[in-house]
């Protein structure tokens, strides 16, 4: 027998209909407690809709998901930002320690720790009283995985979270998943970067909204590009 430990999240027959698309057309999986999952497949395939629904941000036309009580953090692929949003990088950051206990609550010492780590963690302290809006793409990018990290959430979501970054940034990133998954965290990422897809236990690849592969046969397929 598998001493596979008990799945952490579980979808079944999860569906998602847009209208007609089949974004996710019965989706089933198993994700294991404190493993690194990554999502692949072409553009369209239903990636960033089958996140959204671990991340409880889109409802399912049908099926199932069950994360059980674990807390949740998502970054999504593309955070809609308003130019004249008033908030610096280091308030984008925060807004992941309100997750723990809401908005009005003030931050504790401990929140402030979780801030300071994240924002040290990605390189992104010295940029801390910019306007968030002034930020290039990658390090809006950067700034929005840092709040997901001062979540310090059981399970982390990433949409792509080293795509279109330079290769000290993705690499930073790549470093801060795995502290995650030292923490303790179960952490699922869309993604097609090749060191990631390495340090996966698992590979989820989905095509026109179904699991065609889930496993080691695709991160196998890719080990010599590495
Ligand atoms: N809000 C929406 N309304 C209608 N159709 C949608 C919506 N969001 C996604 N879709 C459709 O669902 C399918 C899956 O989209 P999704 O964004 O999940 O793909 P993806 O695998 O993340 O693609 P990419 O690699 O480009 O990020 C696509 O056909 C897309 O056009
Ligand atoms: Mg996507």
């Amino acid at each position: 027998m598998d001493a596979m430990p008990s799945p952490t999240i579980v979808v079944r027959a999860l569906t998602v209909d847009f209208g007609g698309t089949l974004a996710l057309d019965r989706v089933d999986l198993d994700i294991a407690a404190g493993s690194l999952t990554v999502i692949v497949g072409p553009n369209g395939a239903g990636k960033s809709t089958l996140l959204e629904v671990l991340a409880g941000v889109r409802e399912p036309s049908a099926g199932s998901v069950d994360v059980g009580t674990h807390s949740r953090a998502f970054v999504p692929q593309r955070a809609a930002v308003s130019e004249h949003l008033p908030l610096t990088v280091r308030d984008v950051v925060s807004v992941g320690a309100w997750g723990r206990a809401g908005p009005l609550r003030r931050l504790d010492a401990s929140d402030r720790a979780a801030i300071d780590s994240a924002m040290e963690r990605l390189d992104i302290a010295a940029l801390a009283r910019l306007p968030f809006a002034s930020l290039s793409g990658g390090q809006r990018q950067r700034a929005l995985l840092a709040q997901g990290l001062t979540r310090r959430a059981g399970i982390l979501l990433l949409d792509e979270p080293t795509t279109g970054l330079d290769a000290a940034s993705a690499e930073r990133n790549r470093a801060a998943i795995a502290q995650e998954r030292t923490r303790g965290a179960t952490v699922v990422c869309v993604s097609h970067d090749d060191r990631l897809i390495s340090d996966a236990g698992h590979v989820v690849q989905l095509d026109a909204g179904r699991v065609r592969a889930a496993l080691d046969e695709v991160r196998a397929a890719r080990e010599p590009a590495r």
